[in-house]
């Protein structure tokens, strides 16, 4: 994990204001709570200035969330800074990759998808690439275990992948054709690769549990 600060001064935007449509959805957020509970629409207010902003939250959004919840800053900033979900400085502009890097994604080669990543985007993460078009993090655990490595973009995990898969994904990124989320060797969500492995006979299922019917 990386130490989680605001983006220098020379890289925030002067100001920072929701678009009409945006403000209007975020007023409809906080009327879904309680009246003195507004500020537990924080998070989705965050990243929906996330996502206005380009993939990341400049400081000036933080403020504008504060004073729309009427929150102290510091308690925005901490939310903020808190969640690997927010990113505080400018991201990749086609595609800002999150690698998992825990354990079980580590024994699948998640190493290997750092190496693509430091050869591809950066050596460093949290910068961007020269093209300014990615720039990659690692993460802890993104919860897609049973499909190690994995990496997410933008809103979408991308799994079961080798450095060849990977690969191709940040060239559908490159020109603007990702190919669809999941599994990138071809098995349904995390079912086995190849095919059902148990209950393939059809009369074991209908028959049930031989020991229940024994019984009764
Ligand atoms: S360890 Fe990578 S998704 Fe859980």
């Amino acid at each position: 994990m990386s130490v989680r600060r605001l983006a220098p001064k020379e890289l925030q935007p002067a100001s920072f204001a929701f678009t009409e449509e945006n403000l209007a959805w975020a007023r409809r957020e906080i009327a879904k709570y309680p009246e003195g509970r507004q500020a537990s629409a924080v998070i989705a207010i965050m990243w929906r200035a996330q996502e206005q902003c380009g993939g990341w939250v400049p400081e000036p959004a933080i403020r504008v969330i504060a004073e729309l919840l009427q929150m102290a800053h510091i308690r925005v900033l901490e939310v903020a800074t808190f969640y690997t979900m927010f990113q505080l400085q400018p991201v990749g502009k086609k595609a800002h990759v999150q690698v998992c890097g825990t354990t079980p994604c580590r024994l699948r080669g998640a190493g290997d998808l750092i190496e693509v990543c430091k050869h591809r985007i950066h050596h460093e993460p949290f910068q961007l690439s020269a093209d300014q078009n990615f720039s990659w993090e690692e993460v802890e655990c993104l919860g897609s275990c049973v499909n190690a490595p994995m990496v997410m973009i933008w809103k979408d995990t991308y799994e079961d992948l080798t450095t060849d898969s990977f690969g191709k994904l940040l060239d559908g990124f490159a020109t603007g054709n990702p190919p669809p989320p999941g599994p990138q060797n071809g098995r349904q969500f995390s079912a086995p690769l190849g095919g059902p492995t148990t209950l393939k006979d059809i009369d074991d299922v209908s028959a049930g549990p031989a020991t229940a019917k024994g019984n009764m």
